[in-house]
């Protein structure tokens, strides 16, 4: 009965768009409380949000078990975070004499203790499946991370990075005029900081 009710749905486009929409709400609006997130996100199950304050783009994928460990997250356009992706880092003080460390991420009013730094995902990135991303780092635009990767530091647009710590594998396309205009085609910032050169 439910497969028959689910196969319904699957097999009209508005129908299954407003049901989408609805899962959305109910997942990152209602269970997750984020607020800031364009149109067409597709936010599964079993995403865990720490912090509010977490910005999402339009046209975004966020996978089944994602969580988001850290304050201040900024998602933009076309970005697609496979299952299992983590972003987390800089939540305990670990140098504070005479206090375990696990008395040292979030005080007595659940408010985290650390200054996190905030993560940055800029347009059109793939995050691979089970990939951590750490405190302070800035994936570029147009950039690919593989799966179960470790990302310690900022990753340049256009780039392919995997491993732990992600080192760089190559450029997503071999050009730099298919750079340019991809990021063109897609409305993305990176093409202005090279035009401008
Ligand atoms: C990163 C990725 C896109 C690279 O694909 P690719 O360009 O075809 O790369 P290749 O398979 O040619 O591998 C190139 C090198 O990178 C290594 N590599 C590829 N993916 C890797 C990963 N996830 N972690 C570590 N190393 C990786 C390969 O071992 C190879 O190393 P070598 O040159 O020393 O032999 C792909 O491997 C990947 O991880 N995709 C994510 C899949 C996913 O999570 N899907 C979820 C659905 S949303």
């Amino acid at each position: 009965m439910l497969g028959k009710i689910k196969q319904l749905i699957k097999s009209n486009s508005t129908f299954a768009n407003y049901a989408r929409r609805c899962k959305t709400w109910l997942y990152a609006t209602v269970r997750c409380g984020i607020r800031g997130y364009g149109h067409n996100l597709q936010f599964n199950r079993g995403v865990v949000v720490c912090f509010r304050d977490l910005k999402i783009g339009h046209d975004v994928f966020v996978g089944y078990d994602c969580y988001f460990g850290v304050q201040n997250i900024q998602i933009g356009n076309y970005v697609q975070l496979a299952p299992k992706v983590a972003i987390t880092g800089g939540d305990h003080l670990i140098e504070v004499v005479g206090t375990p460390m696990v008395k040292t991420g979030l005080d007595a009013s659940r408010e985290i203790q650390t200054t996190q730094k905030g993560v940055v995902i800029q347009d059109d990135v793939w995050v691979g499946l089970g990939a951590i991303i750490m405190d302070g780092v800035t994936i570029g635009e147009g950039s690919i991370i593989g799966a179960g990767s470790v990302v310690t530091k900022d990753i340049p647009p256009y780039t392919i990075f995997a491993g732990c710590p992600a080192k760089k594998i190559r450029d997503r396309f071999s050009s730099q005029n298919d750079r340019i205009e991809h990021s063109k085609k897609i409305n993305g910032t990176w093409h202005r900081s090279v035009d401008n050169k």
